[in-house]
């Protein structure tokens, strides 16, 4: 109950008593503003309980929302979910009933949000309402009550009232500001619809907020987007290059595709988390992506090598190494580490550094065993295909030798699977590939 509806009850008590001394005979008008008193008090109970208006947030509860919500928004990998917290974080910043993201997507001409968790995500031609209005002229827009505005009378009169009529809300204050990605370029625009203070139109403080949250909203989902982009790019060149690297020394592509399945299924038999483990086998099959500057006459010998040109085929780990370090790349300077630590082994004899035991990273622990398991199942120009018990024997030999033991002990446990993926992706052509 404000202290305006406290200071009206009073007075209107004020008036019964003066009555009473003064009208005492007039019942009729006593008894009706008696009616009235308690009727609005009724009312003001009601409000009480059940409160028609919000606070706007004090500066302690600002900062608290904008906190939470910064710390899950940077959390967040999907623009789905990326959406709705920026949209539930602009709403409560400015006490809005509604609040949505709209971004822009240049190939459809069209603008589209996501408003829940589920919901399929809404379109809307690019140039129509007042979002389309605002990202094109970059300018934010701010109106009391959509049904008495001029300025904007057209556009409402076709988007939010005509929405209006078929939903049965009641569109009034609205503010829809734009926002730019790092680049500067309008990428999309804040929407907030009617506000739920007792002032009940949205204040320049808000525009202040919802700018605020905006801004934040264009790096946020830029970054988000092109996370996305990059690593599904990323996924791509790096296969290919993996596939690349292995169709030089006559390997099939599958050679890559099971090094990736092996390592995967690794990854996860030793209980590391799913996001990992997925960039493990995006990783992986850049492991002999330096076998490119191997020369044939090494890389294709159908015969064992000798020393010197063994020491020739080594340097594919630090090739690929240096191929890759410099990326700032997850998944590239994953891939990195992978190339450079393929062939290291556990007891610290491997190469190129002669690492040893946990100085290798886990990655290219289970990278080794991936590869030299489908080294040893496969026809390779130089060998033929091991059956499968004599690999498995030469792996309980290699076990804290040449091997991480705890890999080997995954890799037994998970063998039904490596098996599985063995037989599904086998080399098409054997006698071509020799
Ligand atoms: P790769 O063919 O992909 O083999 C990967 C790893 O699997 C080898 O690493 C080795 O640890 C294991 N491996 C493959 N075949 C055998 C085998 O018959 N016996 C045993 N015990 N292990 C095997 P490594 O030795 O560092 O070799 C790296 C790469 O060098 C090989 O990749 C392959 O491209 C090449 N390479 C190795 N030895 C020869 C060879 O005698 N002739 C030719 N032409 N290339 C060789
Ligand atoms: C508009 O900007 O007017 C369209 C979005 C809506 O109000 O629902
Ligand atoms: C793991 O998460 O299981 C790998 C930890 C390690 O051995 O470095
Ligand atoms: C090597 O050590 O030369 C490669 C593995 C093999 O062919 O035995
Ligand atoms: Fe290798
Ligand atoms: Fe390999």
């Amino acid at each position: 109950m404000t202290s305006r509806n406290i200071q009206k009850i009073f007075a209107a008590f004020k008036k019964i008593i003066e009555l009473h001394h003064t009208l005492c005979y007039n019942k009729v008008a006593i008894d009706s503003l008696m009616e009235r008193c308690l009727s609005f008090l009724m009312h003001e109970a009601h409000e009480l309980e059940f409160p028609r208006f919000k606070r706007d947030l004090t500066s302690e509860q600002m900062l608290r929302v904008i906190f939470d919500y910064t710390a899950k928004i940077a959390n967040e990998r999907t623009l789905d979910n990326v959406l709705i917290l920026m949209a539930n974080m602009g709403r409560e910043m400015v006490v809005a009933d509604r609040c949505s993201v709209w971004l822009i997507d240049e190939r459809s001409q069209e603008l589209f949000t996501t408003v829940a968790h589920g919901v399929k995500e809404i379109r809307l031609p690019l140039r129509s309402g007042l979002v389309g209005h605002a990202v094109e002229t970059g300018e934010p827009i701010f109106i009391d009550d959509a049904y008495t505005d001029t300025v904007y009378r057209d556009v409402l009169l076709s988007g939010a009232i005509a929405v209006d009529k078929r939903t049965g809300y009641r569109t009034k204050a609205m503010m829809v500001v734009p926002f730019r990605n790092n680049d500067g370029v309008i990428i999309g625009a804040y929407q907030a619809i009617n506000k739920m203070t007792e002032a009940e139109v949205f204040s320049g403080k808000d525009l202040e907020y919802l700018t605020l949250a905006a801004s934040y909203s264009g790096k946020s989902i830029e970054s988000v987007m092109l996370q996305n982009e990059i690593e599904e790019t990323q996924r791509e060149i790096i296969f290919t290059m993996g596939e690349i690297g292995e169709s030089r020394s006559k390997e099939t592509g599958n050679h890559v595709k099971r090094v990736a399945e092996y390592s995967y299924v690794l990854a996860l038999g030793l209980g590391m988390p799913q996001e990992d483990a997925e960039l493990l086998k995006m990783a992986s099959p850049m492991h002999d992506i330096g076998k490119v500057a191997i020369p044939d006459s090494v890389l294709k010998k159908p015969g064992k090598l000798t020393d010197e040109e063994y020491d020739i085929m080594k340097a594919h780990t630090v090739i690929g190494y240096n191929l890759l370090k410099n990326s700032n790349r997850r998944i590239l300077k994953t891939a990195a580490v992978v190339a450079s630590q393929h062939h290291e082994k556990w007891n610290g004899k491997g190469y190129p550094n002669g690492l040893r035991e946990e100085e290798i990273h886990i990655f290219g622990r289970i990278t080794a065993i991936a590869d030299v398991f489908d080294a040893l199942a496969s026809d390779r120009v130089y060998k033929k295909a091991w059956e499968l018990d004599r690999i498995l024997n030469l792996f309980k030999e290699e076990r804290g030798q040449h091997f991480d033991p705890r890999v080997v002990d995954a890799f037994f446990e998970q063998l039904p699977e490596i098996v599985r993926i063995r037989d599904t992706y086998q080399d098409q052509l054997p006698e071509e590939a020799m």
